[in-house]
């Protein structure tokens, strides 16, 4: 519930895309709820879940929006980025082929959103640093050259998730 009663200032819509299993559905877990699940299923169709913050004395109910990362199980393109304010474009530390997916799933979602969109280029997995296959320095690199914000998360202890979030809800605000 929002400070002072149920008044909802503004409503702000973010989705998470990323390649099938770089924990896109347990980051949203771990941000709207605190929970983290190790055996996650992978999301078919399309999912959200909303958490209402309070960002410089005004109530904004963020509205996050989990697809599918396999291609078969994607819901309409479309009517996912619609009315899109933010995006966390999602890949694993410890999955080369994920980063590599990166710049598709950047033109995808340039594509199809919004030309403000405020995008956030998140590492997931920082917990699993002996199998890292991805620098924090390429991604920091790419992010830079893309205009995009760049973070390391864990979803599983819970590391840069709500920062993750804030930065793009304090942005786009
Ligand atoms: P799709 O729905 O198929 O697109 O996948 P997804 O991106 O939603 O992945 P999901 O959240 O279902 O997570 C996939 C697997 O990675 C699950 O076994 C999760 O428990 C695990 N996982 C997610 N986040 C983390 C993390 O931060 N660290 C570790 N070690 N495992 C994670
Ligand atoms: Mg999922």
């Amino acid at each position: 519930m929002a400070a002072g009663g149920d008044k909802i200032d503004y409503v702000f819509k973010v989705v998470l895309i990323g390649d099938s299993a770089v924990g896109k559905s347990q980051i949203l877990a771990r941000f709207a709820r605190n929970e983290f699940s190790l055996d996650s299923k992978a999301t078919i169709g399309v999912e959200f879940q909303t958490r209402t913050l309070v960002i410089q004395h005004k109530s904004v109910k963020a509205q996050i929006w989990d697809t599918a990362g396999q291609e078969r199980y994607r819901a309409v393109t479309s009517a996912y980025y619609r009315g899109a304010v933010g995006a966390l474009l999602v890949y694993d530390i410890t999955k080369r082929q994920s980063f590599d997916h990166i710049p598709r799933w950047l033109e995808e979602l340039r594509g199809h959103a919004d030309k403000n969109i405020v995008i956030m280029l998140v590492g997931n997995k920082s917990d699993l640093e002996d199998q890292r296959a991805v620098s924090t320095e390429d991604a920091k690199e790419f992010a830079q050259k893309e205009g995009l914000f760049f973070l390391e998360t864990s979803a599983l202890e819970a590391t840069n998730v709500e920062a993750a979030f804030m930065t793009v809800l304090t942005e786009i605000f």
